[in-house]
């Protein structure tokens, strides 16, 4: 057999033409509307089980097989057309040849096994007396017989060996089950027992109805694990697979909608309501997979996560982390960014729905499948729920807590594929935080996350509280802006790095600056508590004339916590450009560069601020903005002059201080 027939054997036309659209039975045909031409009013369209194939009787008066249907409706080739058909009809096109059918049929005999085992577990449920449990349980979670009948649930006894003895009997060995997980081996003992024991059995099928394994719920409250699933078979891999995709895919291709829960229980409960477009990602995080396999249906995606998977902290953690758990991110189960690439990958459109504190699909559709309705209805595309998510308790007068905010969220929209929506959310993002776009735009989004951001946290924070910025404070504006870089962030770190190396260039730095009509480095020029502990000690020392070198700080330092911090800024890299000649002249640049950065921060929510509605009335606080516009302009140019100075001069001056000293 060719790989075609193969492929044509295993896959019925029916069921790939009613992906694609609704067909009614006619006969022994079925018919529909021409997907190919205008036909609204007969429908011209035919698909014939018999000989597999389709015509139109309308317009276009075509017919062909399942593969010239799906090359005329996606618009494929051939090739591209087989690789799609042979994945659905589980097909292994690169190994096809004798062995792959062996494992196929192998395959097959999983799958039977497997179906066997449902109705026997399903049997078990419905009759046997140990079952009285499971049934009680199965009315508590308020599932009816045509819902446990629809979705074959079962029970497992509270046994060791029943599967095993039942299924032996049946004719199947011991390695048989052991490969469809129904059997687990202890390896040291060399016994085998039955996996899922006094457990409620959930079946779980691929999107083609196929067998592949179990969920099994614990009907202890107090069980652990609550779901036992089967392990990674030849035909079982979560990742793969969406649970209720074989009963959902025709109506969530009639919905032009899918919506993806969490769990077995919200798939079920939901059907049963009447909700029937609901697929279950079971509890890990959505794959690239998984909506491919969607996307032959719509590409409209709801993601409706429980509050704890996609609540505030694991949505923010999830995307600081993103890109650094990608080999490991069955642990996020929301990965924002990862979703923002899928839906520019796929064209897809993904929508977030969060679910109230303590609430899943499950709950809040046995309490009121109407609020179910409300909260599908007010899906939030992925950014937009990131963004409110971000910004809902923000302190808009901390302007730490703003950049913080726009730090996470900016990769996030970077990754938005499309041009006019990236700019949609920016304008979005600059309205929440309430800065001007421009200051959003300089905001640098920090590199991977190095050791010294990891030894920061691990500082106290407040042993050295931070003091007011008196200019700022004037007019209640915070010492750190929304404009304020990353890339400054950094570059103090260089900077106190380079003066612990090498104390003696400080005088030097400071001269530089006093020469320039600017203020010498001072602890304000610091935001980080510990930064500022580091710069007063650096201080304290050079005026003692104490130091000269990077050991005798070292040896002069009590305090365990800057050792550690000093430490981390010590054995960060050596960036380029850095002949220790030219550092007094690189250094005094860095110190102009974030002071201009930070100006240019303060003018852009001051000018923000004067655009705001309720402060335009108030003509008291409107000349106090006026006149700090107009002080922070002044520092500007300052500074402006300053730097322009340096470059004209920098090689020249910093011989002069260095002749000086
Ligand atoms: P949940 O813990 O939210 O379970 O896990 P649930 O669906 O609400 O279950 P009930 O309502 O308490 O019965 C969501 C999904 O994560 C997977 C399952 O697919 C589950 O449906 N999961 C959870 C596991 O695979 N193993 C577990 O131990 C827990
Ligand atoms: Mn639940």
């Amino acid at each position: 057999m060719s790989v075609t027939d193969e492929v044509k054997s295993r896959l019925d036309i029916v069921d790939v033409v009613s992906d694609y659209m609704p067909l009614r039975k006619s006969g022994t045909s079925l018919s529909g509307f021409c997907p190919f031409h205008p036909n609204t009013r007969t429908p011209a369209f035919v698909v014939f089980p018999n000989t597999q194939t389709w015509h139109c009787f309308g317009a276009c008066s075509e017919g062909g097989d399942v593969f010239n249907f799906v090359m005329k409706k996606e618009g494929w080739d051939f090739r591209e057309t087989l690789v799609y058909l042979a994945g659905k009809a589980g097909v292994d096109l690169a190994e096809h040849g004798s062995k792959s059918r062996v494992e196929q049929a192998y395959e097959d005999k999983l799958a039977d096994i497997l179906n066997a085992a449902a109705d026997y577990f399903y049997q078990i449920l419905l009759y046997a007396p140990q079952a009285e449990a499971a049934r009680d349980y199965i009315i508590s979670r308020g599932f009816n017989e045509e819902t446990v009948s629809q979705y074959r649930l079962g029970f497992a006894l509270d046994s060791w060996d029943a599967s095993r003895n039942h299924f032996n009997m049946q004719g199947y060995g011991d390695d048989d089950l052991i490969n469809t997980g129904l059997l687990t081996v202890n390896e040291e003992k060399g016994t085998r027992y039955d996996r899922f024991r006094n457990r409620l059995m959930i079946p779980i099928r691929d999107a083609n109805g196929r067998m592949v394994g179990f969920g099994a719920r614990t009907l202890d409250p107090e069980g652990i694990p609550k779901y036992l699933n089967s392990p990674q078979t030849a035909v079982f891999d979560k990742s793969r697979l969406l649970y209720g995709l074989d009963l959902a895919r025709r109506h969530i291709r009639e919905a032009r909608q899918a919506i993806i829960v969490e769990g077995y229980m919200d798939v079920i409960q939901a059907w049963q309501a009447g909700f029937y477009n609901v697929v279950a990602q079971m509890g890990t995080a959505l794959t690239a997979d998984q909506l491919r396999l969607l996307k032959r249906y719509t590409k409209r995606f709801v993601l409706a996560l429980d509050s704890d998977a996609a609540g505030t902290q694991a949505t923010m953690r999830g995307l600081e982390v993103a890109r650094e758990t990608l080999d490991r991110e069955s642990d996020v189960r929301f990965n924002a960014r990862g979703l923002v690439k899928h839906e520019g990958r796929l064209q897809a459109d993904i929508q977030i729905v969060s679910l109230p504190q303590g609430y899943d699909p499950d709950k809040i559709i046995k309490e009121n499948p109407d609020h179910w309705v409300k909260l599908i209805s007010g899906a939030k595309p992925v950014v937009t729920y990131v963004i409110d998510l971000a910004t809902e308790d923000l302190d808009l007068g901390d302007g730490k807590a703003k950049t913080l905010a726009a730090q996470k969220v900016l990769p996030l929209i970077n990754d938005v594929a499309d041009p006019v929506e990236r700019e949609h959310y920016r304008q979005l993002l600059a309205r929440r935080l309430r800065i001007d776009e421009r200051a959003l735009l300089k905001i640098i989004i920090p590199p991977k996350r190095r050791r010294i951001a990891a030894s920061q946290q691990a500082q106290p924070a407040a042993s050295n509280p931070p003091p007011e910025n008196t200019s700022a404070s004037a007019v209640g504006l915070s010492t750190v802006i929304g404009g304020e870089t990353i890339g400054t962030e950094l570059r103090r770190a260089d900077f106190l790095r380079q003066c612990l190396k090498h104390p003696t260039i400080v005088p030097m730095i400071d001269k530089m600056l006093v020469l320039n009509e600017q203020t010498m480095v001072e602890v304000e020029d610091f935001y980080k508590p510990d930064d500022r502990a580091i710069w007063r000690y650096v201080r304290s020392q050079i005026n003692t004339w104490s130091i000269a070198s990077e050991g005798d700080l070292w040896d002069s330092l009590e305090d365990e916590f800057l050792r550690d911090r000093i430490q981390t800024l010590l054995s960060l890299p050596d960036g380029p450009d850095l002949e220790v000649d030219r550092l007094p002249d690189t250094l005094t640049r860095s110190v102009l560069d974030w002071r201009l950065e930070h100006v240019k921060g303060l003018i852009s929510e001051v000018k923000y601020l004067f655009s705001d509605e309720e402060l335009s009335s108030n003509t008291e606080q409107l000349d106090l903005f006026a006149k700090e516009l107009s002080d922070l302009t002044t520092q500007l140019l300052n500074i402006n002059k300053a730097r322009a100075a340096m470059t004209a001069t920098g090689r020249r001056q910093t011989q002069e201080a260095l002749g000086s000293i």
